[in-house]
């Protein structure tokens, strides 16, 4: 962006509709707070300042914002008084001389190029405003243009039929020059029937003062607003083909897009495979020429190249699958590595450890990590063998090349190439079946004639 631009995002709404004890903008589309969409996009349209104007008291807004944009300012508008007076409680960023871009925190689809296009109508006007033709205009703004010039924006309840009739609406993004900025706002009065101060009135007041306003135009997509929990599930809905979109674009495969649900951040590599139905959660890196195969839910998790997941594989944080490895149905993983060409292909729980390079683990072997107080780590050596059925209670190694036999429960370290037993020994009665059956017989036998 040319002159410098501070964005400021308001996002001090409860949002009643969404009948939620979570505030509106920590709602998630894409595994991600609708708030940190709106950062995201705010710091990749280039915004020298970032500010966020939250509600009292609300300190889990306010530690996302933290979190996504940590030099972001934070203020809070004590009273829910309306858009205009939320922008008012971030009044010192008014001061400043940036040109202003205002966007809402329930708006998470808006990209940083929209934005870039709405500030350059600051070029020839004081109040620049993004618009959008919804299919259902109910409840939006209208933009009023009276001689090819937009003149004022008006809130449906102040609206009469004919203007309820314009199905160009206020997608609620706007840019206000910094020159003009702090006036405008200022000079939003009291003019409704809400007793609300409406940010849309910036265009009439700038008519007003004889400035200018510019209207760009936005699909639908990208600027619906998320008042319900309905308008929720459209958002993600859209977000969810666009991500879809952009993972096939770069490479990978889904055999079955809209079968697959994606997070705002997964990250594939080249001729990844993912098969029909599989979750990925935030925090997911797939590299090339990996398969997540069906039923597969994963999140912040790591899997190399080349490596198999699934079917039905739960990777959990803190997950790394390394090169070629397989993990295969019904294993769950858990802040655990393993390594280079490592397999566990069915019935496991690996929490809290590693697993060495092609090492294999079998058929129902757990990881026993929790003490019911502590978590503890397992080290499984490379090539090591773990036979079906084991439980491997931790903390506890198990050595280089080491085995360990079917059904044991080990407790202590297993030396690098040792096996290690820990099961009670089979015990072997010839001919007891028959011996058992003649006991039966008699018992039976006596018991008619007593
Ligand atoms: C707003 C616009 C409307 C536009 C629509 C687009 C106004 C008056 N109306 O209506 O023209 O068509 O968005 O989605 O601007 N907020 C505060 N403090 C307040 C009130 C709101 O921070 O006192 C925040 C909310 O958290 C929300 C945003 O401002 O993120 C919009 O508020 P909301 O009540 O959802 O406005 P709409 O009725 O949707
Ligand atoms: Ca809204």
């Amino acid at each position: 962006m040319a002159a410098k631009t501070a964005i400021v995002v308001l996002a001090a709404g409860e949002g009643t509709r969404m009948v939620s004890a979570v505030p509106k903008v920590l709602h998630r589309v894409g595994g991600r707070p609708l708030i940190a969409h709106v950062l995201e996009a705010a710091k990749s349209a280039g915004a020298d300042k970032i500010a966020v104007v939250i509600g009292p008291g609300r300190d889990d807004v306010a530690a996302e914002v933290k979190r996504i944009a940590p030099g972001a300012r934070i203020f809070v508008q004590r009273e829910r008084r309306g858009t205009a007076h939320a922008l008012l409680a971030a009044h010192t960023m008014l001061t400043t001389g940036h040109d202003i871009i205002v966007m809402f925190g329930d708006t998470p689809l808006v990209r940083a190029e929209t934005l870039r296009a709405l500030r350059d109508g600051l070029n020839e006007a004081a109040v620049s405003v993004l618009g959008f033709r919804p299919a259902n205009p109910a409840g939006y703004g209208r933009l009023v243009i009276a001689n090819g010039r937009l003149t004022a924006i008006r809130e449906e309840r102040e609206s009469s039929e004919a203007e309820r009739a314009i199905t160009l609406c206020n997608a609620g993004v706007m840019a206000l020059s910094g020159k003009h900025a702090l006036d405008i706002v200022r000079a939003i009065g009291n003019r409704n029937t809400k007793q609300e101060f409406y940010l849309s009135d910036a265009v009439a007041i700038a008519a007003e003062k004889g400035l200018a306003a510019a209207a760009r135009e936005a699909p639908e997509e990208e600027v619906m607003g998320i008042n319900d929990r309905k308008q929720l599930a459209e958002a993600d809905a859209i977000l969810q083909k666009r991500l879809r979109e952009s993972a096939m674009a770069s490479g990978a495969t889904l055999v079955a897009p809209d079968t697959v649900y994606l997070a705002a951040d997964t990250k594939f590599g080249r001729d990844v495979t993912v098969e029909p139905y599989v979750v990925f959660g935030p925090g997911v890196v797939i590299e090339d020429k990996a398969t997540i195969r069906s039923f597969s839910h994963l999140e912040g998790a790591h899997v190399a190249v080349g490596a198999t997941v699934g079917p039905f594989a739960r990777l959990r944080p803190g997950t790394v699958i390394g090169e070629g490895a397989r993990v295969g149905n019904f294993v769950e993983v858990k802040a655990a590595k393993f390594g280079k060409g490592a397999k566990a292909n069915h019935l496991a729980y690996i929490g809290d450890g590693s697993v060495g390079e092609g090492a294999n683990i079998g058929a129902g072997t757990i990881f026993c990590n929790y003490d019911g107080i502590e978590k503890h780590r397992t080290e499984i050596g490379k090539d090591a063998f773990i036979g079906s059925n084991s439980s491997l209670v931790a903390p506890v190694k198990i050595g280089e090349g080491a085995y360990v036999g079917t059904g044991s429960v080990i407790v202590k370290d297993v030396p690098d190439g040792a096996l290690a037993v820990a099961r009670t020994r089979q015990v072997v009665k010839k001919g007891w079946v028959k011996k058992l059956r003649a006991i039966k017989k008699l018992r039976a036998h006596k018991g008619k004639k007593g």
